[in-house]
């Protein structure tokens, strides 16, 4: 399979390529041989129980994490061991689990910390007001007073200043209301409209898969299934909770030819 010229089952070109992926933490393998793509324009969305390895998969893949096996491939270029800095410059966005906003800075101020060019601010501020209006009403607020809602949204607005392709988002839902949840979801689905690719890794968020293209679940650093989020949404919450504890099998078909390597159907654990 040539790297970055493999079109996926929707005919789109993948902007990331995800192979053989391994993460380890001294003896403990936190991801295994992991395989999935993600096409331009698309939102992937990863469930897994606490533990499954999703972090690791982002951080490796943003380089925070060495890879200690296979590749990530963006635009068809091997990451390898580019530093993450230089990741962001290739235009990957990241946004951490817990949001890791700067509480002492200004709403502003935090979202200059994502800057990828210096003379950008006027319109990264534009674009991100104009999807954030409460962040353009606080911008001079200190960041640590807001809700966890308001800073989930800063979270995102500072990774949209480095004007990222590819937006990696670690559990957007954490510690939110629903209502909340299901607004910043809608904004996810606003940013794959404009054109930028996420992959979304959650614990518990079946609304995710609303707003999902093709999803995929984790068990213990496996993925045990890939596929259009349409088929893993049919699932009660009760079966998919099984599904997360890999008590489940079912047949989610694979949506890509490329995923097909590894995960070609929903296996038991
Ligand atoms: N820095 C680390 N050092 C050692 N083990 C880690 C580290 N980070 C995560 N792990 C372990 O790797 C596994 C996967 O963790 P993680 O990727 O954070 O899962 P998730 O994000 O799905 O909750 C877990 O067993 C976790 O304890
Ligand atoms: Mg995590």
């Amino acid at each position: 399979m040539s790297a970055g010229s493999q079109p996926d089952s929707q005919g789109a070109q993948s902007v990331l390529q995800v192979r053989d992926l391994e993460v380890h933490y001294g003896p403990l393998t936190a991801l295994q041989a992991t395989s999935f793509d993600v096409a331009a324009g698309e939102i992937v969305v990863l469930l897994g129980a606490n533990g499954a390895g999703k972090s690791s998969l982002l951080k490796a893949i943003m380089g925070l994490e060495p890879i200690a096996a296979g590749t990530a491939s963006f635009d068809g270029r091997d990451l390898g061991r580019l530093p993450s800095h230089r990741r962001a410059r290739l235009g990957i966005g990241y946004v951490p689990e817990g949001r890791g906003v700067f509480p002492t800075m200004s709403v502003e101020e935090n979202i200059f910390v994502g800057l990828r060019k210096d003379g950008a601010r006027e319109k990264v501020l534009s674009t991100v007001f104009e999807l954030f209006p409460v962040l353009s009403e606080r911008r001079r607020q200190v960041a640590g007073s807001m809700s966890g809602g308001e800073q989930q949204m800063l979270a995102l607005a500072r990774a949209l200043a480095g004007e990222p392709r590819l937006l990696l988002i670690d559990e957007l839902s954490l510690g939110l209301a629903p209502k909340i949840v299901a607004r910043l979801f809608e904004k996810v689905a606003q940013l794959r409209d404009s054109g930028i690719s996420i992959l979304l890794v959650e614990q518990f968020a079946h609304a995710a898969l609303r707003v999902a293209d093709r999803s995929g679940v984790f068990v213990r650093g496996e993925m045990t299934a890939f596929g259009a989020a349409a088929e893993l949404a049919a699932l009660t919450p009760a079966q998919l909770t099984e599904m997360y504890f890999g008590t489940r099998g079912s047949n989610v078909a694979n949506g890509s030819e490329a995923a097909a390597n590894s995960t070609t159907e929903v296996q038991q654990q």
